[in-house]
This record gives C-alpha cells, sequence and structure tokens, in this order.
C-alpha cells in the first residue's frame, strides 16, 4: 500500500518535470510559454511553480512513463493516464498549461490543467485518488507554511493563479481554495496553523458571494477572519497586473475588512442607492442583519455610528438607535418564545 502511495507520487513527480522540460525547451511547447508570459508569469516564477505543458498528444506522458518502467496499472490508479479497451494507455491531459498540487510534504499528488482556448472546463483537475482528497488539499500550503507559521496568518484565494502571482508579490502565507467550496477540514487545517485568515476572493459576484458563505465555517472553526474587497470586476491576478503588487499588498490584503464591515459592503450589492426610498431601505436593513446581531454594545454603536454619518440626509442616529433597540428586543423575544417552548413540551412530557 504505502509502496503503491510512493510509486504513484514518484510518476506525478516525473510527469511535472516531463511537462515542465517540454514547455521550456521545445517548439511544440512554446506557445505554451508565451500564453503564461503575455499573462505576466515570470520565467522564475514558471521555475518556481514548475508549471509545464501537456502536448496536443494522445500518449505523450504514458509512452514516457512506460518507457521508464512506471507500473502502468498504479498510474492509472493514481489518474496520470486512462486505460483504453484495447489495451494500453492514454494520458489524461491534452494541450493543457499543468500546474502541479503538491501535498503539505511538497510532494506532487495532483495536476491542474488549464486550456489557452475556450474549451470546458477552463481547468481541469486530478479526480480524486488514494493521495489526492480535495477536501483536505490547499494548493501551495507546503511552500507558505513557513511564513503562515511565522505570521499565524493564512492569506487564501480562489484561484492558481492568484496564488502564485501572490506569491511573487511578495505573499508567501497564500494558498488557494482551489475554487471548489472550502470544507470544514479545510478550515480545521487553517485553523490549526494559523490564527487569522485573510479572504481573497474575486471581486465578481460568484467570488463575493463564496466569501459570505465560506466566512461563517472560518469563523466556527475559531478563526479571526478579515475579508480583502476587490473591484468588481478584477480577480487578484487581474489587479496585480493592472495596479501592480505593491499596491495589492498594501491596499488590497492590508486593508482587508472585519466580518461587520464586508456584510454592510455585501447588503450594499442588492441596493440601488441612488435615491431616498432604497437608501432607507437599505439602512433599515443593514440595522436589522447585521448591526443588530453584533455581539458587542461597543461594536454595535461604532458601525451604527457608522451608518448615520453616511446617511445622516435619511436619518439621525437617534433614530437609527432606537430602531436598532426595538429590532433586538422582538429578537430577543423570539428566542424566549423559544426557550419557553421547550420548557413546556418538557413539562408535558413530565
Ligand atoms: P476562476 O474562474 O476565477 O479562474 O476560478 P481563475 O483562477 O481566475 O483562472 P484564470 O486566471 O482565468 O486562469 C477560480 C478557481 O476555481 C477552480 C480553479 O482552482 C480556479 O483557479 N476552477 C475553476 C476549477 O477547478 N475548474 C474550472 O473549470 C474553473
Ligand atoms: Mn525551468
Ligand atoms: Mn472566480
Ligand atoms: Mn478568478
Ligand atoms: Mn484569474
Amino acid at each position: 500500500r504505502q509502496q503503491e502511495k510512493e510509486q504513484i507520487i514518484k510518476g506525478h513527480e516525473f510527469a511535472a518535470k516531463l511537462y515542465h522540460y517540454f514547455m521550456g525547451n521545445t517548439a511544440e511547447g512554446k506557445h505554451a510559454l508565451d500564453y503564461l508570459r503575455s499573462r505576466g508569469f515570470t520565467d522564475s516564477l514558471i521555475d518556481t511553480f514548475q508549471i509545464g505543458y501537456a502536448p496536443a498528444r494522445w500518449d505523450f506522458l504514458a509512452s514516457y512513463l512506460e518507457k521508464r518502467e512506471f507500473p502502468m496499472p498504479l498510474m492509472e490508479k493514481g489518474a496520470l493516464v486512462a486505460a483504453k479497451s484495447s489495451g494500453g494507455y492514454v494520458d489524461k491531459f491534452r494541450d493543457r498549461i499543468m500546474f502541479p498540487i503538491r501535498d503539505a510534504k511538497g510532494q506532487v499528488i495532483a495536476f491542474a490543467g488549464r486550456t489557452m482556448g475556450n474549451e470546458q472546463p477552463k481547468y481541469l483537475n486530478s479526480p480524486e485518488t488514494a493521495l489526492f482528497r480535495k477536501s483536505k488539499v490547499l494548493y501551495n500550503f507546503h511552500a507558505a507554511r513557513a511564513e503562515i507559521k511565522r505570521t499565524s496568518r493564512i492569506v487564501l484565494f480562489e484561484g492558481y493563479a492568484d496564488v502564485i502571482k501572490a506569491w511573487s508579490a511578495g505573499v508567501h502565507n497564500a494558498v488557494g481554495g482551489m475554487g471548489t467550496a472550502l470544507t470544514e477540514d479545510h478550515a480545521l487545517l487553517m485553523r490549526r496553523n494559523a490564527e487569522q485568515v485573510v479572504l481573497c476572493y474575486d471581486g465578481d459576484d460568484a467570488g463575493q458571494s463564496a466569501a459570505f458563505k465560506n466566512l461563517g465555517m472560518l469563523l466556527k472553526a475559531g478563526l479571526d477572519v478579515k475579508i480583502a474587497m476587490l473591484p468588481n470586476r478584477l480577480d487578484p491576478d487581474d489587479y496585480m497586473e493592472k495596479y501592480g503588487p505593491d499596491r495589492f499588498r498594501t491596499e488590497i490584503v492590508e486593508g482587508a475588512v472585519p466580518p461587520e464591515k464586508f456584510k454592510l459592503l455585501h447588503l450594499r450589492r442588492n441596493f440601488n442607492l441612488q435615491d431616498n426610498e432604497a437608501k432607507l431601505r437599505y439602512v433599515r436593513t443593514a440595522i436589522r442583519e447585521v448591526i443588530a446581531t453584533i455581539e458587542s454594545p461597543t461594536g454595535r454603536e461604532h458601525y451604527l455610528k457608522e451608518l448615520a454619518s453616511e446617511f445622516s440626509a435619511i436619518s439621525s442616529f437617534e433614530s437609527m438607535k432606537q430602531e436598532m433597540h426595538e429590532i433586538r428586543e422582538q429578537q430577543q423575544k423570539k428566542q424566549r418564545y423559544g426557550d419557553n417552548n421547550d420548557i413546556s413540551w418538557n413539562n408535558v412530557r413530565n
């Protein structure tokens, strides 16, 4: 068993080297290298992350693995190749930019292959195998570990490119959730290694909704969470290409906001704050759904003051405070009735 795993890892390490070498040193790989360079990946970054290219052939990797006498049934089990019904093996990845995915020990256990065209999926990821447990792997965790320990902080991204560009911008505690929904296992892994997570998701609706969804889970795991706010249509990689690495670090990562602030900003997306009607609806919703739910009185006061100063034309701080009191009273009443119901049921049973 253990030996099988080691063989599968050896196959992956070999494949990563082969793809990387092929991209940097053959005419067939040149357009892939050009693609990466045009996206702002430097050669040293391409080396550091061992990015490569799987050519548009049926059995490029398979034939090399066979020549080097790797046990092919195991290579199939590790999802590097697929068995043909007519016998023999074909590659899993064809005509894709290859990103090796490493485990916590730094061993290659899977790949993500990006198309350079419009094929779907954009990223083809290795399937789950005995080695690649998606719910437990964070992209780049191995390399980021030292800086995570030093800072007790993790900067979490959606995408591979985001992590790599962040790394080159000097953000060395960068890891990626690989787009898939973040799991509780991911959250616990992060909690074991750091106090704080900075969520640095894409600025589009999908990214912001994912940030909103994952925020709760990360808080529940006991992490201190900050959320980096990106302009609407940019992801971290786009932002760095457009505004440079320094602004990304100082304004986006260091400017990450606490959960309450993020919830208020997130809520704004649903309101067109042009007219007073909409502003009033936003103020009321913000008070009910965000500010009234904050546990600490000083926290509630702080955000209420901010809201009141921004929307002073709509309502005074005093009325907002009054509204919040009424809402909290209602919410507490509801809780009490809930408790009473439980007690009366107990009474009935007794
Ligand atoms: P995005 O769609 O935001 O892609 O998905 P990206 O990271 O910005 O990619 P580039 O910049 O166009 O190259 C975010 C992440 O979701 C996962 C990948 O981990 C990706 O980096 N994903 C996305 C997949 O696994 N498969 C897909 O088809 C798409
Ligand atoms: Mn190289
Ligand atoms: Mn995205
Ligand atoms: Mn993206
Ligand atoms: Mn991107």
